[in-house]
């Protein structure tokens, strides 16, 4: 058997401070869809996401609630984080927690590494520190606060002043990975996606990079320096290790070497700093190899701005999934919001999509092709005669876009990859409403009938088999109506061959998207300032 290509995954690990929003709700889905996508076409496919439990933001929210910070974390990942997976359908193969023991071990091992090769050395830290992003702020990040924080600097992010540290840190020797780095977005020009995204990395690299200060001795919630156990590692270092230890590094050299480097790593690009700056810093001095990609996308914006709790702008997944299910919320944000861009939601997109892209468009093409199968033909799938041109057309784009739309996920183009797809949506939707094989039925010519309907059916089952990685649910109640085995089996640079596993009667189904009631469609909320 021919080497599968590997194709590892990661998602950002969430923070455990706060419950979800459709912010992260997004990024999971974007990742679980590439996933489901490459899985689908044979790869060795892994889909990593966890959460990031340490630091000070976490310790102080558990301090609020007046809990550890351990029991904080395990309550949260246990009410919140997992199942925010199940709600979103979301078919990862693992889960780390930075406090697994894996993590904090194998942490430990790459510290040393680093430290042992001269990479870390100890130095007196004085700047700002904002807790919200847990980040290093220069005093060019800082803005002039507003109300309550008037004539204070504050965080542009968290809109909250900063923290003055001055302490005795370890430093991580960044600064001398600038000129390495910029080879790096120079020769491959793929590595920070998009494009804007890349040129935004490559004029800060150009400005020269500091060292890092990695480790704090204020606090303790953190994962100890192996060589002075008074100081705890910088979280967000600690964080982007996770993309390592969790597939083996430091006690599985096979695993580790079967997934890594990583295919892609996703990010909001609010962290992209980290991911394609830092992280392969750390990882050039390791000696390990880099990640293929750092995709960054955009925001979910609500009323024109960041979906922002404080703004009474977030919303739950669940709310979108109890009024529309988790197939529209996966289908609607990758296809309503170009990948790498941000984009607005409201409900009244949402439900316009839905009654029309998802209820009228794919639902209701499903169920006419079968019913009209069942009634014509009593269910028994009639084999098609001499083709004309208008069904050369539908056999034609359906064995086009497998190949097309696999191009627009490999670069990671999700909503062209699903406007590709949609095109046999569109053009079956026309070819019934021309073709009227209701009229055909009357006029008694059965031949006709039979290609028609034929030709309507095979495009289904490949449209079903395409749209399996964004929509699972609606796509598996379908195939079981149409065909034998788990519709993930079928290859989807394939689908046009789906129908060797045809079944050879069909039936009317019950409406894959049915109708919502508009009473139960909240209004967009507007931001309070
Ligand atoms: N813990 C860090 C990531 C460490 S990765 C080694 C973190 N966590 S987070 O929970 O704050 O954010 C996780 C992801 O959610 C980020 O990619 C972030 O960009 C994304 N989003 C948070 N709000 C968002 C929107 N409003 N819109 C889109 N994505 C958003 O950062």
């Amino acid at each position: 058997m021919a080497e599968r290509d590997s194709f590892f995954i990661t998602t950002p690990i969430f923070y455990v401070n706060d419950v979800p929003h459709i912010g992260h709700g997004y990024t999971e889905v974007a990742a679980d869809v590439l996933a489901r996508w490459h899985r689908q076409r044979g790869d060795d496919t892994w889909l990593l996401t966890g959460t990031d439990e340490h630091g000070q933001k976490i310790l102080r929210t558990a301090t609020a609630n007046e809990v550890t910070p351990k029991q904080w974390a395990d309550r949260l990942v246990e009410n919140a984080w997992k199942p925010l997976l199940a709600t979103l359908d979301i078919s990862n193969d693992d889960f780390i927690r930075t406090t697994d023991e894996r993590h904090e071990e194998n942490v430990k091992v790459f510290l040393q590494r680093l430290y042992d090769r001269g990479y870390i050395y100890t130095g007196e830290f004085e700047g700002f520190y904002c807790v919200g992003c847990e980040e290093y702020k220069q005093e060019s990040d800082l803005v002039d606060g507003e109300g309550e924080f008037a004539g204070q600097k504050v965080c542009a992010i968290h809109s909250k002043p900063v923290e003055l540290l001055k302490e005795k840190n370890y430093f991580f020797k960044m600064s001398e990975f600038g000129p390495q780095l910029l080879k790096l977005y120079e020769e491959h020009p793929e590595f920070v996606q998009p494009a804007s995204a890349r040129n935004e990395v490559v004029s800060f690299v150009r400005q020269g990079l500091t060292d890092l200060s990695i480790s704090r001795s204020s606090f303790d919630w953190g994962i100890k320096l192996p060589w002075d156990e008074s100081h705890v590692l910088y979280v967000w270092i600690d964080a982007l290790l996770n993309y390592i230890t969790a597939v083996g590094y430091g006690q599985d050299d096979e695993a580790f070497a079967r997934r890594w480097p990583a295919q892609v790593h996703l990010v909001g690009k609010d962290i992209l700093r980290f991911h394609a700056v830092i992280w392969p810093a750390l990882l050039l001095a390791a000696g390990l190899e880099l990640p293929k990609h750092v995709f960054g996308h955009g925001w979910l914006l609500v009323g024109g701005e960041k979906m922002s709790k404080s703004k009474l702008t977030g919303i739950a997944p669940t709310q979108i999934t109890d009024v529309f299910g988790s197939d529209a919320f996966r289908y609607y944000f990758m296809r309503a919001i170009s990948f790498g861009h941000d984009g607005s939601f409201s409900w009244e997109d949402i439900a316009s999509r839905y009654e029309s892209e998802l209820a009228n468009g794919y639902g209701n093409l499903a169920s006419r092709v079968l019913a009209m199968i069942e009634r014509y033909f009593d269910g028994a799938v009639p084999e098609a005669g001499e083709l004309s041109a208008a069904d050369r057309v539908i056999v034609e784009l359906v064995e086009a876009v497998p190949t097309i739309a696999d191009a627009h996920f490999a670069e990671f183009k999700i909503n062209e990859a699903l406007a590709e797809i949609w095109r046999i949506v569109d053009a079956l939707n026309g070819y019934i409403t021309e073709q009227e094989p209701w009229a055909v039925a009357k006029s008694g010519d059965r031949e006709r009938l039979a290609t028609i309907l034929h030709t309507a059916w095979h495009a289904l089952g490949a449209l079903t088999v395409l749209l399996s990685p964004v929509m699972p649910k609606a796509t598996a109640q379908l195939w079981s109506s149409l065909a034998t085995g788990d519709v993930r089996d079928v290859i989807v640079t394939e689908a046009a061959e789906w129908q060797r596993v045809a079944l050879d009667t069909v039936h009317a189904i019950e409406p894959l998207f049915p109708r919502v009631d508009a009473s139960t469609v909240p209004e967009t909320p507007v931001p309070q300032h």
